[in-house]
């Protein structure tokens, strides 16, 4: 490995967004660099660098955003965000860092939206905007924090900066749906996007999307753990819950959503073989985490019953494109209303695999055991406290059924007329939580595993 891949295999790990934590790198290579931003002699760079991280034996593709500097003339408040001194594209060795953090860096990255297309000298990295879209340039980006995936500025009040960090070739789902979905109130328009040639692949892969901020929204997860914590705090006192009505209209908008996504996208009917398909995936998935969380095991044989069930369900179920990740996290409340982002889905799987239709009741699955989530959140403390646990448990069923009915009122199918469809997703997606918790946050795993025990006790659906 260069110098620069040295540094990057001991940076690499210690960031939020890199999925492969807990597994050695063995390898770092820089599959392409390209100098984005170049400010003078003595002024900073942008580098943009596609690299693959090996680890056992597989490899996986990110983005690096970097700045480079001549050592002496490094800010003391990007010295925290340093990585090292090497040569990054020939010359004398220069300090590099995360040029996330660099104020004059990012306001020149979104100032190249307006340049003339084709302005990096190689052509393979493009900056794109929609016609008749004007990019208000002036403002520096600052750093979304919070739970991330991948890396977002935000300049000003005007635009959000999404650079994606993990890579596959193509489009990313999120700029697609996004485009797909522009025009829709409950989306955040799309503005322009980054894209480059990789080598080897003929369609160009998105590196990053400029998308509008949506400003004074609250996170649908902080709005609904905070109702949580007022009712376990005025428990038993008769605190209403207060964000039924919340919950209602995020069902709504939710399916707008959908059906915004059916007449933009290709749609389908689910096959026989698709629908054992699908079931195989759910079985294959029990299986690996029950290996892995003994706890699991004792409830599989109703989970599996559950997949059987799905697998014979005799009704055509429809399927299109889904937002593929939707949770709590994933939805901001503005004063009109619910807004919906981050159409990426679930960046670790590969693209072409994201982009296959699926049935909506996945997200509707997904937002359920959302609720189940910020309803055990905060309990994670407080194991066998049962006043405290009958109240979370009340408040994610009136939050389930709220949902529900709007999103049957929002011209969703009626999730109470698909339960057994319902059943095995939301079964899956919990049986994916399990392991997730196991291997990252074990503290939580009673999350997940108290939500199968419930409903592995509960009678399977009528009928
Ligand atoms: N257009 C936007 N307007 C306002 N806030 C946004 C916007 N886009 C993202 N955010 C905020 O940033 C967070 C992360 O964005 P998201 O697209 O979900 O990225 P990630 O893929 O990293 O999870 C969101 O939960 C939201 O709080
Ligand atoms: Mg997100």
């Amino acid at each position: 490995m260069s110098q620069l891949e040295e540094l990057l295999a001991v940076w690499l790990p210690r960031q939020r967004w890199f999925s492969g934590k807990g597994i050695p790198i063995r390898q770092i290579r820089v599959e392409s660099r390209h100098t984005l931003v170049s400010a003078g002699p003595e002024g900073p760079d942008l580098h943009v660098l596609v690299i693959q991280a090996g680890q056992r034996g597989l490899s996986s593709r990110y983005q690096l955003l970097l700045g480079s500097r001549p050592p002496r003339s490094l800010p003391p408040d990007l010295a925290r965000v340093a990585i090292g001194v090497c040569q990054v594209s020939g010359g004398r060795p220069k300090v590099i860092y995360d040029a996330a953090h660099d104020a004059q860096l990012t306001g020149l990255l979104l100032e190249r939206f307006t340049a003339p297309t084709g302005a990096e000298p190689s052509g393979r990295v493009r900056f794109r905007t929609l016609p008749g879209g004007r990019i208000r340039v002036g403002s520096t980006g600052r750093i979304l924090t919070g739970e991330q995936s991948n890396t977002s500025l935000v300049y000003g009040e005007d635009y959000v900066l999404k650079t994606f960090r993990r890579l596959w070739p193509g489009t990313n789902p999120d700029l697609e749906l996004n485009m797909a979905l522009s025009g829709s109130p409950y989306v955040a328009r799309p503005c322009g996007w980054i894209e480059a040639d990789l080598a080897g692949h003929s369609t160009p892969t998105t590196l990053a999307m400029l998308q509008t901020y949506i400003p004074q929204a609250t996170d649908g997860w902080v709005l609904a753990t905070a109702d949580v914590r007022a009712l376990l705090e005025g428990s038993g006192s008769g605190h209403e819950p207060g964000f039924t009505g919340e919950a209602a209209q995020l069902g709504r908008t939710t399916a707008e959503v959908h059906r915004s996504l059916a007449r933009a996208l290709p749609t389908d009917v689910l096959t026989p073989a698709g629908a054992a398909e699908m079931a195989d995936a759910m079985v294959e998935r029990l299986a690996m985490a029950s290996a892995e969380v003994p706890e699991l095991a004792e409830h599989a044989p109703r989970v599996m019953e559950a997949y059987a069930d799905f697998s014979e369900v005799d009704e055509p179920l429809p399927i299109q494109r889904i937002h593929g990740d939707y949770h709590l996290g994933q939805v901001i409340r503005t004063t009109p209303g619910w807004v919906v982002l981050d159409f990426e889905g679930e960046p670790t799987v590969p693209v072409r695999d994201r982009q296959r239709l699926s049935s909506p009741l996945r997200d509707v699955a997904g937002m359920l055991r959302s609720f189940d989530y910020a309803a055990g959140y905060l309990l994670v403390g407080h194991p066998g406290e049962a006043g405290l646990e009958w109240a979370a448990r009340s408040w994610a069923r009136h939050n389930r059924e709220a949902f529900c009915r709007g999103y049957a009122d929002g011209g969703g199918a009626d999730p109470e007329k698909h339960l057994t469809v319902l059943r095995a997703f939301e079964f899956d997606k919990a049986v994916y939580e399990v392991l997730y918790e196991a291997r990252n946050r074990p503290n939580w795993l009673r999350v997940p595993l108290e939500s199968i025990a419930t409903a592995a006790a509960a009678p399977p659906v009528p009928g």
